[in-house]
């Protein structure tokens, strides 16, 4: 039996720009998705306690494809427990595909780096979500916050993170929200190129502000990124609702993390409390986390 896990992560820059080749900042958080693997009679999945059908969905299906290509995988008994709010755009999948191909590979004795677990767990997004950047995967392996396509990790933020949770069901929206991002960008590329070139250049900026600590810089260009996610139209009323209460709250920045188009929000801040009490205030479910610095291990 063999036991890990990964953690979940909120995007401070670049989602959807970095599919189209821009830089983007992702942070772990400490939010944990646990996998258990053993042999057994017959395979089952089970996730927070309630049985999955369907091969346990299409991460767990094709991640045991992938293994298959190194080992003859027996029947399995998966167990799956999870504080990540599960398909809320924090990155819900990606743990649970890096911390289950940890797994199977210390149960099954195949030798898997870090850099390997990150790639192939990227390969399996690729395959479910018809698009993906490593960023989700990487970040859920490696932990901490890191800048990416470079993978280079940036030291942890002084200030607070708050979450805050608009709608649940966005992640098996995730494929949909991308493809929309590139119909748009197909049908508007000199209206929508710029706007990802206005993102990345926003997330170069917050780069420098992240290596000076600068939170109040950050959130600016928070703000900035979040206007730039409203105009590639993954948006929503609950999200605009819960960036504007975060805001309000005092929160240096807050923007949309991960797909859209429901989901989450993320919020900068002094004061945790204050700006949870504004989130929950506006309808929204806050959650305040701390920035995971380990990524996926064995438990
Ligand atoms: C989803 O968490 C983030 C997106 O940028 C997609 C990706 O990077 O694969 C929308």
């Amino acid at each position: 039996m063999a036991t890990c896990s990964a953690p979940g992560k909120i995007y401070l820059f670049g989602e959807h720009a970095v599919v189209h080749g821009e830089p983007a900042v992702a942070c772990a958080v400490e939010l944990r998705t646990r996998v258990t693997v053993l042999p057994a009679k017959s395979t089952s999945v089970i996730s927070n306690g309630k049985p999955l059908g369907f091969g346990g969905g299409p991460y767990i299906e094709n991640t045991l494809k992938i293994m298959e290509k190194f080992l003859v995988l027996p029947p399995l008994s998966i167990r799956i427990d999870s504080e990540i709010p599960i398909a809320a755009g924090i990155g819900s999948s990606a743990a649970l595909t890096v911390a289950l191909l940890r797994a199977l590979s210390i149960e099954f004795g195949v030798k898997m780096d870090l850099s390997m677990i990150a790639a192939t767990a990227h390969r399996v997004e690729r395959v479910v979500q018809g698009a993906a950047s490593p960023t989700d995967t990487f970040v859920s392996t490696m932990g901490g916050v890191v800048v990416v396509p470079e993978r280079r990790h940036l030291s942890p933020l002084g200030c607070k993170i708050v979450i805050g949770e608009a709608e649940r069901g966005v992640g098996e929206k995730t494929r949909e929200m991308v493809s929309r991002v590139a119909e748009l960008r197909e049908t508007y590329p000199d209206v929508v190129d710029p706007i990802f070139n206005a993102i990345g250049r926003l997330t170069r900026n917050g780069v420098r502000l992240i290596e000076d600590d600068d939170c109040k810089g950050i959130g600016r260009l928070m703000n900035i990124n979040d206007g730039l996610l409203e105009a590639l139209g993954v948006g929503t009323t609950m999200l605009s609702r819960l960036v504007h209460a975060a805001r309000d709250a005092g929160a240096f920045g807050a923007k949309i993390t991960g797909a859209g188009g429901g989901g989450c929000i993320v919020a900068l801040t002094d004061d945790p409390q204050e700006v949870a009490r504004g989130i929950e205030d506006a309808g929204g479910r806050a959650i305040v986390v701390e920035i995971a610095r380990e990524g996926v291990r064995e438990e």
